[in-house]
């Protein structure tokens, strides 16, 4: 199996322990660092759902959180046939540790890779 495949199937493991109570939709991701760790995620609803966080920020607060801010990919999985991509807030999220990096996304069939930047052209950064 690819990396990024086993990547994918990661963050469908992942996504059984996404709570979703509210929408129904579960997701999973696998975010991969540098130095080979992965640390994966889902998405954690709340009653007041603005309070939401999904799954791709989940996987990555682990990771950052744990000293590894230099992730090289994320993979992102739900139930969906379609592909699920991330949302706006997770591809800036995404972008603030792994501009460099790539998004995965798959279904039963087909990997997908995408660069950072050609989910989220002009990203915003603090350039002061
Ligand atoms: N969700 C994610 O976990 N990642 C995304 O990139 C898109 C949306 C979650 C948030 C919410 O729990 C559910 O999917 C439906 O929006």
């Amino acid at each position: 199996m690819d990396e990024n495949r086993k990547l994918y199937e990661i963050a469908l493991m992942a996504k059984e322990n996404a709570y979703a109570p509210y929408s129904g939709f579960k997701v999973g991701a696998a975010a991969l660092t540098d130095d080979g760790i992965v640390y994966t995620g889902c998405n954690v609803e709340n009653s007041s759902y603005g309070a939401t966080i999904c799954a791709e920020r989940t996987a990555i607060a682990k990771a950052v959180s744990e000293g590894r801010k230099n992730i090289i990919k994320i993979a992102i999985a739900s139930d969906n046939k379609k592909f699920t991509y991330p949302c706006g807030i997770c591809r800036q999220v995404i972008w603030e540790f792994m501009s460099q990096g790539e998004i995965i996304v798959g279904n039963d069939n087909e990997i997908k890779a995408y660069k950072v930047s050609e989910l989220l052209p002009h990203a915003f950064a603090l350039d002061k």
